[in-house]
């Protein structure tokens, strides 16, 4: 956008009476916030048509006037849409830029519009419809990368992979159930978002400055119009309180903890030292001096701007904490956060979902991981439970077999029969079912457990649900 002066008009700003002399240069440029909320146009120009029909439904301006007004703002609408709107810094923000070229385009007409309005519930409004189509976009783009973690996992059920705790090799786990479980922050997440839009979806619009307005305006019928769920019922808390933003950023700063978590072990498995996967050289950059490096850097960068929204979080938080009521331009303060949180969540949803279709998984690699590390220890132990023995001694005897096998270089299931009754008499030919890899998957078929079958019945539940 070209934030370039327009030549200075006589009387610049429309609160310019009061004062005897022109705003400095410096204090100008401090003051305005054109430079960004100019992408709150198009949200602008929609509550002031709503707004606009309100007052000449109520008779508060004439027909014509509207007329005029609806034909200038859908001008400026396409000039605005074409790059041709001339933005001025002269103007500060976003809503006297329109304003004043409506006045330019249809004259007195054009000076009506503000009747019973204050830019304070012009802007809170325009942030709620704003911020309502950025989460229906967001709750798409969730739903898209969930579709993409589905059609990964469909075709890894059998998969195994070494399920960790404190990073060391734990139990056998699915590389499906592995992705599910991202599936379902993600659904939280989502879910956190509908929830939040209800708080959004609120109408500032008639509180005016703060107290409301001496005109007999129709606050029902502008929230209508603008497919809001109904009105801010206090108008100072209308035009003062941004915890609907604040709300949002909690649940996005929640949403890119999840992602940074995948990143994170999306990186670990790309490493040499796992090897589990390895992701498509579209998504990956490499090393400007060593030749041989492949670098996951869009997942490291998505862990990387985790830390940015996280900052706009306790921006708007701080933003909040000491202000008295009702509007102070602290408030002008929550939009680059706020942008910048939405457009964050947004790119970062969209690369992810491109991303994980290009990942190519090596199942021996996991395999072979899952059967170093003694991951059916737990079900060794389990297996002499079913024999009679109480858990805690059986805890114990699996402990010495592992030390055993520890000192031979060699997993539980390399021991022969033998060996194994050496650690406890319970112990016949049916234990090697349960010291596979594939057994140990098998035998946790509840429900939320890694058995090939429960996960393919997760999956389906998945896949209607998103529907
Ligand atoms: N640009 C201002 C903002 O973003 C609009 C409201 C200005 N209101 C005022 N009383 N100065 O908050």
């Amino acid at each position: 956008m070209s934030a370039q002066n327009k030549a200075p008009a006589p009387e610049i700003k429309p609160w310019s009476g009061r004062f005897s002399e022109p705003v400095s240069d410096l204090v100008k440029r401090f003051t305005a916030s054109v430079g960004f909320d100019y992408r709150l146009a198009e949200f602008d120009i929609e509550g002031s048509i709503a707004h606009a029909r309100m007052l000449s439904a109520t008779g508060i301006i004439g027909a014509e006037d509207l007329a005029s007004i609806e034909r200038g703002l859908a001008q400026i609408l396409s000039e605005i849409r074409s790059g041709t709107f001339n933005w001025s810094l002269d103007l500060e923000d976003v809503h006297l830029n329109i304003e004043r070229r409506l006045t330019d385009l249809v004259g007195d007409a054009g000076k009506r519009l503000h009747t019973a309005r204050s830019r304070n519930d012009q802007v809170a409004t325009d942030i709620r419809l704003y911020l309502r189509a950025a989460i229906d976009h967001i709750i798409g783009q969730i739903c898209a990368l969930q579709t993409a973690l589905l059609d990964l996992a469909d075709k890894h059920t059998d998969t195994v992979m070494p399920g960790f705790t404190h990073l060391q090799v734990a139990q056998p786990v699915s590389f499906a159930h592995h992705l599910m479980a991202y599936y379902e922050m993600l659904t939280r997440d989502a879910q956190r978002l509908v929830d939040c839009r209800k708080r959004v979806n609120r109408l500032p619009l008639g509180a005016a400055a703060l107290a409301g307005t001496s005109y007999p305006i129709d606050r029902q019928m502008v929230a209508k119009a603008l497919e809001f769920d109904g009105v801010c019922e206090n108008s100072l808390d209308a035009v003062s309180d941004r915890d609907f933003a604040i709300e949002f950023c909690a649940a996005a700063a929640l949403l890119m903890t999840h992602l940074s978590r995948l990143s994170e072990e999306l990186i670990l498995w790309m490493s040499p030292r796992f090897g589990f996967i390895d992701i498509a050289d579209r998504f990956c950059t490499g090393s400007s001096i060593m030749p041989q490096k492949k670098n996951p850097d869009v997942a490291e960068l998505v862990r990387g701007k985790t830390g940015r929204v996280n900052g706009h979080l306790v921006a708007l938080l701080t933003l909040m904490k000491g202000q008295p009521l009702a509007y102070n331009k602290d408030n002008q303060e929550d939009k680059e956060p706020l942008l910048d949180t939405v457009d964050t969540v947004s790119n970062s949803l969209a690369v992810f979902t491109e991303m994980i279709p290009g990942i190519t998984v090596h199942k021996e690699a996991m395999r072979v991981a899952a059967a170093q590390g003694f991951a059916t220890a737990t079900d060794l132990a389990d297996y002499l439970v079913r024999k009679g023995m109480p858990f805690r001694e059986a805890h114990e005897v699996v402990a010495q077999a592992v030390r055993f096998c520890e000192t031979r270089q060699c997993d539980l299931a390399d021991l022969t029969l033998p060996e194994l009754q050496q650690f406890s008499g319970l112990i016949d030919q049916s234990v090697y079912a349960s010291l596979t890899l594939d057994g140990a998957l098998t035998a946790r078929s509840h429900i939320g457990g890694t058995a090939p079958a429960r996960v393919k019945s997760a999956i389906a539940k998945a896949r209607k649900a998103l529907k």
